[in-house]
């Protein structure tokens, strides 16, 4: 190749048929804005530059992708995709080539794309077409009777003859920078629609002598576009299911694969078991033999080798450490950090919370910007009152101890290593180590009570 690729991607167009205040190119698959999914892909070859072409709902556009690093294209009239390739060829030196790809074909594959250059490196001219069971909709390739692409002809420009050709034209091409401007100022909107087509500069080009070469994706999914709703989730199935069969050759036991969504990263040790409809979202490494059960969330953390989280459970930028029991119905929020073989159970929310070895929070509590040494036990129902209205304050717990249940610890307050704290306190003042420790009004039964009682009907 002569040099790295400067790439052009239309994205202009209105998506209309999404029904969405949201422009299409930021809807998302597994997680990530269409946009971003083939800038990502257009990145990976190392090109000159990125110049995306935008339109409608631009500022937006714009906004949430403001972190890519490409230049921004405004097509202020959607006259059509020859007029919108225009509009960023200032951009472009004439000894480059150009790659064209779409904001809303999101899953195609650099190997593709890698392969498609190559072509064009051959012969100045190379274009990603399939063969389609149904082409309904999509520009024809005609070939003339050696086999060689002649032009492609649009659906609504199509003779009866051109509509049984079932090659269609993905729209994704590679082509010389300096032919491309030629061409392009060639372009007339002489057709059914009224628009400048790019496609026809592949007539233009033959017109030259210039051969056109084709190449095909390995699926059919790598070309198909978003739409509407529905294309939209047919493509988010196929990714996760691609991404699922990635992870089960690299030793994931997936006990529904077609029930597994990562919308992120997902780097997982040896023997890994993931139960059905589990969700990991941004950067989560999993260690060797961790059991994730069913229907958990699992966003930006770290749960390392032997852990088990049972089912129903959420955890966010958090570190879990090895062998520890998590949930059924537990949720460990931002900052928590469980050393090892900690249990969190049932309805145990865990909030910036730093957990020692071994200790154990099973059931109904709230633990929030707390420090829990090893060995401790936390009783049923324990709340850390971290919030004063306007501050949050801390809760430190030396090594073993026992709360015991139903114990409010009002923070700030510290509790001794060894401390046992009866069941119902309210803790207001630092617990000494090694004793107990309760709050607690005295029992007494009054002799002779009794119940009141309904008025017996008459
Ligand atoms: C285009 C191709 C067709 C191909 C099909 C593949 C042309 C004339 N036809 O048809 O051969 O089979 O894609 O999907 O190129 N866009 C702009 N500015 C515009 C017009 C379009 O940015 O002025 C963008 C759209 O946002 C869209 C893409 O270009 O992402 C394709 O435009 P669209 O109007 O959908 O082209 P098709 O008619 O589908
Ligand atoms: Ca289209």
């Amino acid at each position: 190749m002569a040099s790295n690729p400067a790439v052009i991607v239309l994205a202009a167009g209105q998506g209309t048929r999404m029904r969405s205040s949201l422009p299409k190119v930021l809807h998302s698959i597994a997680g990530r804005p269409l946009l971003e999914h083939v800038v990502a892909s257009a990145a990976s070859l190392n090109p000159d530059s990125i110049n995306v072409v935008y339109g409608h709902g631009g500022d937006l556009v714009k906004e949430r992708l403001s972190h890519l690093d490409i230049n921004w294209v405004h097509q202020s009239e959607q006259l059509g995709t020859g007029h919108a390739v225009e509009q960023a060829l200032p951009n472009i030196q004439p000894g480059q080539t150009v790659l064209v790809l779409y904001g809303d074909v999101p899953l195609i594959e650099p190997e593709t794309l890698h392969s498609l250059l190559g072509q064009s490196a051959e012969s100045g001219f190379s274009l990603l077409t399939v063969s389609m069971d149904d082409p309904t909709g999509y520009g024809r390739i005609v070939r003339n009777t050696v086999g060689a692409v002649e032009r492609i002809v649009e659906q609504k420009d199509a003779s009866a003859d051109e509509l049984d050709i079932h090659e269609i034209n993905t729209g994704i091409l590679a082509v010389s920078a300096e032919r491309l401007k030629i061409w392009i100022d060639a372009l007339d909107s002489d057709n059914a629609q009224g628009e400048f087509y790019l496609t026809d500069v592949v007539e233009l080009a033959v017109r030259d002598g210039v051969e056109i070469k084709t190449s095909s994706p390995s699926t059919v999914e790598e070309v198909q576009g978003v739409n509407d709703r529905q294309q939209l989730s047919y493509l988010e199935r196929f990714y996760q299911r691609k991404q699922a069969e990635q992870l089960m050759q690299q030793g994931v036991t997936l006990i529904d694969p077609s029930r597994f969504d990562l919308r992120g990263r997902l780097d997982a040790a040896q023997d890994v078991t993931i139960d059905a409809n589990v969700i990991f979202q941004g950067n989560v490494i999993l260690g060797a033999g961790v059991e994730i059960g069913a229907n958990c969330h699992i966003k930006d953390a770290v749960v390392e080798a032997g852990t088990g989280g049972l089912p129903n459970s959420v955890i966010d930028s958090a570190e879990i450490g090895p062998n520890c029991r998590i949930g059924p119905f537990a949720r460990i929020r931002p900052g928590t950090k469980l050393t090892a073989a900690a249990h969190v159970g049932n309805f145990v929310e865990l909030k910036n919370a730093q957990v020692a070895e071994g200790s154990k929070i099973n059931h109904l509590s709230y633990v929030g910007d707390s420090t829990i040494g090893a060995r401790v036990n936390i009783g049923a129902g324990v709340i850390t009152c971290n919030y004063d209205g306007a501050n949050k304050h801390q809760t430190v717990i030396g090594d073993d101890v026992f709360v015991g249940s139903d114990t409010q610890l009002v923070a700030p307050v510290e509790v001794g290593d060894g401390a046992t704290i009866g069941a119902g306190s309210t803790i207001v003042k630092s617990v000494p180590e090694s004793q107990l420790t309760l709050s607690r009004a005295k029992q007494v039964t009054i002799k002779g009570w009794k119940r009141p009682r309904k008025k017996e009907a008459t």
